[in-house]
């Protein structure tokens, strides 16, 4: 009888990590929890940070510079974790290599220059996507769930509401870009995910209008937004404030005719059937810890993606909706 075939080995997705501030020391720490996914080697133009990331993930190689960490051998997908100024010109580097690219949300710090890297990805046919943590957390997927399964009733309103006693929040200390008008704010870097999460649910997702408070400092971002839009016939509104007491909120509501669902905290979903608010339980992951959850399940979309098989994963197409919401609302003409 002839001895069975082997099974084929499946190599793990090999990753370039490009930029080790905050979020790119995240995916450091969270692609080690992942056998499927290799990282090949990180770059960051700031030597302390090539340093603090050698130190603490001794087994990273660091690169020399962007181009060798991208063409080094058996890099498949280059992961770009910078500010926004620089993302296209590091997706456009990886897609000239021939890599597949996994870039930061926002797309870009500009609107113009989305629209242009959308077109620059199109043109070479690379295979793109942007980190939106709502396309793979379990409490987004529940919301979407009890959406399809009618039980919310006819939906009559959506509502977005983020409150922050301090911007940047302390654990962003070192990120200064994000206090600054140019290409930080929270509306950008905090409300562009409930957009998202916005499309992924309703399919469509635009600004009818909006108001922002900004601070007597030019360079400042935004110290209050209000925002109405339009999610596929359903109403949402939006508001976003900083700088005063009181706990940070974060909070994305959906109400339906029979009840109510909110997203609050990120990863916690809570309930109303018209009465007081219910924790819902949604299934943990081994750890425990519902972000390293979601992002676990983002890492496993992340490999379907460099492999070329099914996954969830919003493209530049889509982070350029939610740019485009985005924008209407703080972009400075
Ligand atoms: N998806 C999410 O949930 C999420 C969460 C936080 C941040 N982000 C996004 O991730 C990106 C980075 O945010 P962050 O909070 O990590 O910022 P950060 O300031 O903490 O880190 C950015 C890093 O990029 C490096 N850098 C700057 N310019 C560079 C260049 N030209 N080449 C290489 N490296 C460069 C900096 O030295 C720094 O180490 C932003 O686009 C932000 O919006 C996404």
């Amino acid at each position: 009888m002839p001895s069975p075939s082997p099974e084929p080995v499946v190599r793990p997705v090999g990753l370039a990590v490009i930029g080790l501030g905050v979020i790119g020391r995240r995916m450091l720490e969270q692609a080690a929890l992942s056998p499927a996914l290799r990282v090949v080697g990180a770059w960051d133009i700031d030597a302390a940070a090539c340093q603090r990331a050698q130190a603490d993930f001794p087994d990273t190689v660091i690169a020399a510079d962007a181009r060798a960490l991208m063409q080094a051998a058996g890099v498949d997908l280059v992961y770009i974790g910078t500010p926004p100024a620089f993302h296209r010109d590091y997706c456009l580097m990886a897609a000239d290599l021939g890599r597949h690219v996994f870039c930061e949300k926002p797309l870009t710090a500009r609107l113009e220059e989305a629209r242009l890297l959308v077109t620059e990805l199109n043109a070479r046919a690379t295979p793109n996507a942007v980190n939106f943590v709502f396309a793979s957390a379990p409490a987004a997927d529940y919301l979407a769930a009890r959406l399809a399964d009618g039980s919310l009733g006819d939906i009559a309103a959506i509502e977005m509401r983020i409150f922050f006693s301090q911007w940047p929040r302390a654990w962003q200390a070192s990120a200064q870009w994000l206090r600054l008008r140019e290409q930080g704010g929270f509306v950008r870097e905090v409300l562009s995910h409930f957009v998202y999460l916005s499309l992924r649910l309703f399919g469509d997702c635009r600004l009818v209008g909006s108001q922002v408070i900004w601070p007597a400092d030019p360079s400042l971002c935004e110290r209050a937004a209000s925002a109405l839009l339009n999610c596929a016939g359903i109403p949402a509104t939006l508001s976003a404030a900083s700088g005063a007491s009181g706990p940070d909120e974060v909070v994305y509501t959906v109400r339906g005719s029979r009840g109510a669902l909110r997203l609050t905290n990120w990863y916690e979903v809570e309930e109303s059937d018209g009465q007081a608010w219910r924790p819902v339980v949604l299934p943990a992951d081994s750890s425990g810890d519902p972000r390293t959850a979601a992002y676990q399940r983002q890492l496993a979309n992340l490999v379907c993606f460099a492999r070329g098989q099914p996954h969830p994963l919003p493209d530049a197409g889509i982070a350029l909706q939610v740019q485009t919401v985005i924008e209407g609302i703080v972009s400075v003409p």
